[in-house]
């Protein structure tokens, strides 16, 4: 089979993002048919449906509900936000959901990992996120899991990832995912 092509989406928008980091880090680890594009999302003007309702949509929603489509796959690496996800995710989630009848991630095989600072690894983020995928039909792989908690301490002054047990943790989800796309593409 040919390369599985996979859209990234931060749910940060932060210079120094550890969700990014991650991202990066992930790419390295995964398998070689597993190819990671990260979707930057940062800049999308804030979802508004008089903008659809005027023929008024930007460019820049077009472009991502395109880049969606494109993909075999989406992947969301997120912080989490008030026990929530980010509101930068949330917009590309609902632009990419519109205008009614032409959701463009409507049965893309997804995965999430949440990240956090703290012990609970961005569980409250993550399970948010799991229950808008549902609503998107997006089919979300259920394990592995991926709540990373004491995110800044994994990573060097470089930023890369110095943790082998993470290493290792991600290696084993990438490989999973690259499964669960294969069997629900
Ligand atoms: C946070 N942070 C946070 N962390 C967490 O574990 N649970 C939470 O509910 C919150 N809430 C929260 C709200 C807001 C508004 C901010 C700015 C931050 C901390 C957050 O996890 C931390 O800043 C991460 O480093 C953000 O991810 P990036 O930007 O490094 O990818």
């Amino acid at each position: 089979m040919s390369k599985i092509n996979v859209a990234v989406f931060i749910g940060s928008n932060r210079k120094e993002s550890y969700s990014k980091k991650l991202a990066l880090a992930l790419k390295k680890l995964s398998p070689q048919d597993l190819n990671l594009n990260i979707v930057n999302i940062n800049n999308l003007i804030i979802y508004n449906q008089d903008l659809e309702d005027e023929n008024k949509e930007p460019q820049s929603w077009l472009k991502l509900r395109e880049t969606i489509r494109e993909h075999d796959a989406v992947l969301f690496i997120t912080p989490e936000y008030n026990r929530s996800i980010p509101p930068v995710l949330k917009n590309a989630l609902d632009i990419g959901s519109r205008p009614y009848g032409q959701n463009a991630w409507d049965k893309k095989p997804g995965a999430v990992i949440s990240i956090s600072p703290g012990g609970m690894g961005g569980f409250g983020a993550n399970h948010h996120l799991r229950q808008v995928l549902v609503s998107l039909n997006v089919p979300v792989m259920a394990q592995p899991e991926a709540y990373i908690g004491n995110i800044y301490a994994l990573f060097d002054e470089k930023g890369i990832l110095k943790d082998d047990r993470t290493s290792t943790y991600l290696s084993a989800f990438a490989i999973a995912f690259l499964q669960w796309v294969k069997t629900n593409i």
